[in-house]
């Protein structure tokens, strides 16, 4: 999708709609609301008739679609819900609703006056920023697998008129930043929800290697054979089942200020996660392609890192293997050794993202000894049961770290809650036979003990773990309670509150 910055006001051009917010009227003040003056103008008075016999309520998601007599285009109200509630995720939703709403009815070029989605709190660069998002992650399909789609709508102007015409350059620039932010989205996103037969640990491996070549990133790969040399005990157990064997992708961008930090970025790469040997039951287990969410978030990470250029060096690490039972799979009562020679007691062969999460928070932090740790995996339904399938739990060791992860969180809409670790939850994964065991006799707190367990891999570093099983993706039960810039299948959930977070670290 294109999308554009236009001084001029959106009624003047030309566009198949040009779409306007409208709040949800309220009862102490219910006249015509003056910022569709114009559009009553446009319609000789249409709009007006529409609000006085109530058919305009401004609730969110309502869309009010008039013809302009003069049959030049279409003009749309889009529902912002009430003003009290107003804020940049509003004009998020709203921007993707009308897109969703608009694209089978024929739409293809649309038109957003920008004064109706700005208020108080909302200036016009979170507006314009949000409008973005919205209309590029809301036309996001999977179409790679459909032989007929019904289109989409493929060109987006943010109209600034005569209220914001001065501001062009700024608003202009803030644009194309976000402009490239969703379209890693997209990227990622199409990654993700590829299924596991083609997304191997090899394949994403290329992907890695095609991005590094494309962007000039150093991108280092460890087959089966260099991941046995190095001690990478974790992956070569969990990949072990599987003809696909394991990959450690490690793609580095090197910083844009001289004397930045590093920030080291773990995923964990499950292409598919069958449970292994102790296997899931059938029902959603189709949903497991997406336990390399973290790891592809990973690379989307880094392709907006390099694209925006983030002032701290980030290296990416991306732990892939496939989780199959087998002839060769590991099994429970297995110890292994993990990268640096801790020792991992397996109990459940289903707790496998930890499993392969420890070689690489090891590797990252001996190699490169980064001056804080961020992970992003699909680790555990308990963060699913604790907080549901909009929001990552975190646990981080850090408050500034954490602090500035909720920052990111709050400016893109991407929820995040922090979460406890206490030496209870470091007690629970001592083992008897090694130095911690993948899975608990207690059940309780599973996001916490997993967390407990991956601490013990990243040892005093300044660390940040972002569960994200809950968000990163939905499905067909989910999908339609959620906001319409998740479309079905994979959200790329991290991507734009990681890329946000670096960019505002090391600015003033
Ligand atoms: N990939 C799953 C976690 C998951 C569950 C992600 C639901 C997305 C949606 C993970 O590997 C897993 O199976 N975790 C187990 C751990 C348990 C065996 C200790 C879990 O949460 O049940
Ligand atoms: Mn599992
Ligand atoms: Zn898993």
């Amino acid at each position: 999708m294109k999308v554009q910055v236009d001084r001029r006001d959106g009624l003047t051009v030309a566009a198949d709609a040009v779409v306007c917010g409208v709040f949800e009227r309220s009862e102490k003040d219910d006249s015509f609301p003056r910022g569709l003056a114009r559009e009553d103008e446009a319609t000789k008075g249409l709009v007006r008739a529409a609000w006085e016999k109530r058919e305009i309520r401004g609730k969110s998601k309502e869309l009010t679609v008039f013809h302009r007599p003069d049959r030049r285009s279409r003009i749309v109200l889009i529902g912002l819900g009430l003003r009290a509630k107003f804020g940049p995720d509003t004009v998020r939703r709203a921007a993707a609703s009308v897109v969703r709403g608009l694209r089978a009815k024929g739409v293809r070029t649309l038109a957003f006056r920008l004064p109706s989605f700005v208020a108080d709190l909302t200036p016009a660069e979170s507006a314009a920023r949000a409008l973005t998002d919205g209309a590029v992650l809301g036309a996001y399909e999977f179409v790679k697998y459909k032989t007929t789609t019904e289109g989409t709508v493929e060109e987006v102007s943010i109209q600034l008129g005569e209220e914001l015409a001065r501001d062009e350059a700024g608003l202009k620039k803030a644009v194309a930043e976000e402009i490239s932010i969703a379209d890693t989205v997209v990227w990622t996103r199409d990654i993700a929800n590829l299924p596991a037969d083609t997304a191997t640990p090899e394949r994403l491996a290329e992907e890695a290697r095609a991005l590094g070549k494309e962007l000039g990133l150093k991108v280092t790969v460890f087959d089966e054979q260099k991941l046995a040399e190095m001690h990478c005990g974790g992956l070569l157990a969990v990949g072990g089942g599987s003809v696909h064997p394991p990959r450690l992708i490690v793609v580095e961008y090197s910083g844009g200020s001289k004397r930045g930090r590093t920030v080291a970025v773990v995923g964990k790469g499950i292409t598919f996660d069958s449970g292994g040997i102790s296997i899931k039951p059938a029902l959603n287990m189709a949903h497991m392609k997406f336990d390399k969410s973290g790891a592809v978030a990973v690379l989307g990470i880094l392709r907006a890192a390099a694209t925006l250029k983030v002032p701290p060096r980030v290296i990416g690490v991306l732990c892939c293997a496939e989780n199959l039972p087998g002839g060769s799979a590991y099994r429970p009562g297995d110890v292994v050794k993990a990268f640096g020679g801790k020792t991992i007691e397996v109990l459940n062969t289903d707790a496998e993202g930890r499993v392969v999460l420890a070689d690489g928070l090891a590797y990252a932090v001996q190699q490169y000894r980064p001056d804080e740790v961020i992970d992003l995996a699909t680790l555990t339904g308990a963060e699913v049961v604790a907080l549901g399938d909009d929001t990552a739990g975190m646990v981080a060791t850090d408050d500034r770290l954490a602090e500035g992860l909720l920052a990111a969180a709050a400016t893109t809409g991407e929820p995040l809650w922090r979460m406890p670790l206490t030496d209870y939850h470091r007690e629970l994964v001592k083992s008897d036979l090694g130095d911690v065991k993948n899975s608990t006799e207690i059940p309780t707190a599973g996001m916490l003990t997993a967390a407990a367990f991956l601490e013990a891999f990243v040892g005093n570093t300044p660390w940040a773990h972002l569960d994200i099983a809950g968000p990163a993706y939905t499905s067909l039960t989910t999908y339609k309670y959620q906001p319409s810039y998740q479309n079905l299948g994979a959200t790329a959930f991290g991507v734009r509150l990681v890329s946000r977070y670096l960019m505002d670290l090391g600015r003033p």
